[in-house]
């Protein structure tokens, strides 16, 4: 038996990363099926090269894989006609409906708990993402609105899988990230609904703590007293922001890794882009690609192995003879790999 992973480098530092966490995935041994890696194209170069940034023949073949890593993809900035971003693209043909980022800071010992260790798990699907605007002309001048999607379907489903994360963590806590103080309809039902939960488990989830928050009392006491969250789960929207705001708390964004998971596919993906300014030279942070691997592992249910993973890549940080620039070290990504080996 083995274990079919999809390879998509795509674009930029996407190039040197990847690779880095398929060393490591190999380096695993036999705490995991022998891994069978299917490279695989996306991105803004094979567009270039081919008029798509998803070919059908990788999403065909990711149907057949277990799990995927994915780089990063240089999206330009202007509109370009035929070119639509692959991740975007990819979340939905295999609906990938949680994007789940654990964003965690790395103590100065092994005894000390982490300053920074909680999760946030973001719906992927809806809210204001599902991009229905229209501009209205009226008396007054133009008028812009929004269709904000929340279906209880999507609620459900983003909060178990939170519940879920949260059984497999010590704290065992999920915050509700709303404003239905406001939003009593929309938000309200993304409340009601993960509220709901428990109540339908049969158990299941007795031992973990429901809490709920405002979201932008959520943000404040994110950046003074992050410690108090374990899982955050957010509207899409929210998600999006709180997740970027809290990866600011432990660093560097080539640090911060995430999966898009559905129930029957999981995506790792470093959270950072593809950093054209740094691409080709080699310094390319690969750790937040190596966790993402890891995490990607943990989803697939290999949660020791997930666990070597990140403790080599923790140790190799918190010494800090071994890192790379943007963590003010002078070492390149080969030797940020190699160390992480060594630990493995
Ligand atoms: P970026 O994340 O690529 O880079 C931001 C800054 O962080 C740069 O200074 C970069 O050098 C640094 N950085 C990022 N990852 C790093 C790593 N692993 N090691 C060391 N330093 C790292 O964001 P930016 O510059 O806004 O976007 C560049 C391109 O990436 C754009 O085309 C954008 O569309 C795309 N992008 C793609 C994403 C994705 O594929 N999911 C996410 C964000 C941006
Ligand atoms: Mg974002």
């Amino acid at each position: 038996q083995s274990l079919k992973i999809g390879l998509i480098p795509a674009d930029g530092i996407g190039k040197e990363v990847i690779p880095a966490a398929r060393k490591v995935l190999e380096a695993i041994g036999s705490d995991i099926p022998k891994p069978e890696f299917v490279p695989l194209l996306a991105g803004w170069e094979v567009f270039v090269r081919s008029g798509t940034a998803l070919p059908e023949e990788t999403v065909e073949a990711l149907r057949e894989c277990d799990g995927a890593l994915f780089g990063a993809v240089s999206s330009p900035s202007r509109r370009v006609t035929g070119y639509s971003s692959p991740i975007v693209a990819l979340r939905k043909e295999l609906d990938l409906y949680a994007n789940v980022r654990p964003v965690i800071s790395v103590a100065a010992n092994p005894e000390e708990k982490p300053a920074v260790d909680l999760v946030v798990v973001r719906e992927n699907t809806e809210c204001l993402y599902v991009k229905q605007e229209q501009l209205v002309p009226t008396e007054n001048g133009k008028e812009a609105r929004a269709t904000r999607l929340i279906t209880e379907r999507a609620s459900r489903r983003i909060g178990k899988m939170a519940f879920e994360i949260a059984l497999g963590r010590p704290r065992k806590q999920v915050t509700i990230i709303h404003k239905s103080n406001v939003l009593s309809v929309t938000d309200g039902l993304f409340r009601e609904t993960i509220r709901q939960i428990p109540f339908d488990s049969n158990g299941r989830y007795d031992s973990v703590k429901l809490e709920e928050q405002i979201v932008d009392s959520a943000v404040y006491r994110l950046f003074r007293e992050p410690q108090i969250y374990d899982v955050m789960v957010a509207p899409n929207l929210y998600g999006d922001i709180i997740s970027d705001a809290a990866a600011a708390l432990v660093g560097s964004l080539g640090l911060v890794p995430s999966v898009n998971a559905g129930d029957k596919f999981v995506m790792g993906e470093p959270v950072h882009g593809s950093a054209p300014d740094i691409e080709g030279k080699g310094i390319a942070n690969p750790i937040a690609a190596i966790r993402s691997a890891a995490l990607m592992l943990r989803h697939l249910g290999y949660t020791a192995p997930a666990d070597r993973i990140d403790r080599a890549v923790d140790q190799v940080i918190r010494e800090g003879q071994v890192l790379t620039p943007d963590l003010g070290g002078k070492s390149s990504t080969n030797d940020v790999l190699d160390a992480v080996l060594k630990k493995l």
